[in-house]
């Protein structure tokens, strides 16, 4: 295990030395730096499993990368690093490992032998369902799976699903996360029963809003005709807690383990419905794709090491240029989910005050992510991006080509539109150009100098272009790794444990309580004011 870090990080000598960089670098124009050196773009260019990532267009320079280099090291990175790879108890609050690296390793080179006695079993239901030899229970081939989990039980799958649709034959994927009865109505609304196949993710299996929906699901088989016998054909389970799947009448459970943490679980048995919809040797691509980033982020050295740059370019945005957001842009359709995934996996990580050693963080940990597809985006808040007061750091994320597209010319504007922004927010506009066009429009006086402040349009706003020659299941796959490991080395640096989520757990328990008031079964507690006044509204309206 790393050492227990002490000492106050401010006060280490990297990090007053990024200080002092960083009050030097709000001086400095990026595009004036590329001007100065020829070789920047090459530089601040790194390649690693397919992917490219182009960092040249951040507020960096070389002393800059060094010293975040240096503070990684004081934080002792190479360390935690050893420890996650050899499936220590990095998860330090539940004295778990977060071992997901293991889940992509080859059969030929195992770290836990499970993995691949799960995976085969997988392997073997899938072709069963695929081929129709699992069948509903009229005999039916299975037309339609839908998985029922939420957070790491659906957004990994479901980002996969979505971002290989076209890879999709004869089966097809549906998600349906959300306690509110339109998701799961309107899914079940397009199925036949038939032939639907119900996948139930849930590590703890005790996730309320899972739970309510496979049992309204279960319910529609059995007014759809189906027997409680037949329940079996149409239901399976993924999850660690097989008491719990077995007390829900589900037979057939697809294991993992409490070291898989629910948002670095797709690698797993998670990601059934990414293999049965778009077939097992898919999602070993993707397996692929994420062993060859885990290979090349345990060996390369930190600088040229692509997933910690990420995460130390992510540091020195947000504890130095103090950018509170980060910006996830990704110009391809398929990829729609992605922003949202990298929410859950970002936010959920290191969303966290408190340090390792238990004592109050001092230092900003995670910014805040958002973001939304390309081009859609720019007709949304790119304006703010460029103009507004609060920069902040945005990455593009380009698939190059897109396997169902090749040759419409539409597909060249996606690509153009990317890298054009990304000029835009670096470059912004030549103030001398704006103002020789407005003058030869006519403007003058006051109004060529209100139009010029409105139009005005600085540039220096910083982001990283990643690079994926297509969007296939292998560079997806290396994508995703290298974004889970920008998280952890985020993690080590901040000095925060990445692999819990105890500020989620607090507002599961007391939905629980909140619902039994209300309903009557459960003694009520004292409330907060607003709290009381919002429940009393809601017994009005239920009771209309
Ligand atoms: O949001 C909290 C959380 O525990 C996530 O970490 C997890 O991915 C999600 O709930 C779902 O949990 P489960 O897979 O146990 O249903």
């Amino acid at each position: 295990m790393p050492a227990k870090l002490v000492s106050d990080i401010r006060q280490k000598p990297a990090w007053r030395e990024l200080g002092r960089l960083a009050a030097q670098m709000q001086r400095a124009r990026v595009d004036s730096m590329f001007e100065h050196d020829p070789r920047r773009a090459e530089r601040f260019t790194l390649e690693a499993a397919g992917i490219t990532l182009d960092y040249s267009k951040q507020r960096i320079d070389q002393a800059v990368m060094q010293a975040l280099s240096r503070l990684a090291e004081s934080q002792h990175f190479h360390a935690a690093r050893e420890a996650l790879f050899s499936g220590a108890p990095i998860n330090n609050s539940e004295g778990r490992a977060a071992w997901h690296i293991a889940l992509r390793r080859p059969a030929d080179a195992p770290l836990y032998d499970e993995v691949h006695t799960v995976r085969a079993e997988m392997a073997a239901f899938v072709d069963d369902v695929r081929r129709g030899r699992w069948t509903g229970y009229t005999g039916a081939p299975i037309s339609d799976v839908v998985n029922i989990g939420i957070g790491g039980s659906d957004l990994g799958p479901r980002l996969v699903c979505d971002a290989l649709a076209s890879l999709r034959q004869r089966i097809h994927c549906h998600f349906v996360a959300n306690v509110d009865p339109a998701d799961l109505d309107d899914t079940l609304m397009r199925m036949d029963p038939e032939r639907t196949l119900f996948v139930v993710t849930s590590k703890s299996f005790t996730t309320a809003e899972t739970l309510a929906n496979a049992q309204v699901a279960r319910q529609w088989l059995l007014d759809n005709g189906a027997s409680e016998a037949d329940i079996a054909s149409h239901f399976v389970a993924v999850s660690t807690n097989s008491q719990a799947v077995s007390a829900f009448g589900i037979d057939r459970m697809f294991g993992f383990w409490d070291w898989v943490g629910g948002r670095f679980s797709l690698w797993s048995a998670v990601g059934i419905s990414i293999a049965l919809g778009l077939g097992m040797e898919v999602f070993d691509e993707l397996l692929a794709g994420a062993y060859a980033m885990d290979e090349h982020f345990l060996q390369a050295p930190l600088e040229e090491n692509l997933p910690a740059t990420l995460g130390l370019v992510g540091v020195w945005n947000n504890n130095f240029l103090g950018l509170p957001s980060h910006v996830v842009v990704p110009y391809a359709q398929r990829l729609a989910a992605l922003p949202a995934y990298l929410q859950q996996l970002e936010m959920e990580s290191n969303g966290k005050s408190v340090t390792r050693g238990g004592e109050p963080s001092r230092i900003e940990t995670v910014p805040t992510v958002w973001g939304s597809v390309g081009t859609n985006a720019q007709h949304a808040f790119f304006q703010m991006l460029h103009q507004g007061v609060l920069a902040a750091d945005v990455d593009f994320v380009l698939p190059l080509s897109n396997p169902d597209a090749a040759g419409d010319e539409r597909e060249r504007q996606r690509v153009a539109n990317c890298i054009a922004q990304a000029e835009a927010l670096m470059c912004g506009r030549d103030n001398q150009a704006l103002v020789d066009e407005l003058t030869s429009q006519g403007a003058s006086g006051f109004a060529l100098e209100q139009l010029l402040a409105a139009r005005r349009f600085d540039g220096n706003r910083p982001s990283s272009t990643i690079v994926m020659d297509r969007l296939d299941a292998r560079h997806l796959g290396a994508l995703l790794a290298a974004y889970e490991h920008k998280v952890f080395v985020q993690g080590v640096l901040w000095d925060i444990n990445s692999f819990d989520q105890w500020g989620v757990e607090l507002g599961k328990t007391m939905a629980g309580q909140l619902l039994g008031e209300l309903d009557g079964g459960v003694d009520a507690v004292d409330h907060d004011a607003s709290t009381a006044a919002l429940m009393n509204r809601v017994r009005r309206a239920w009771n209309e």
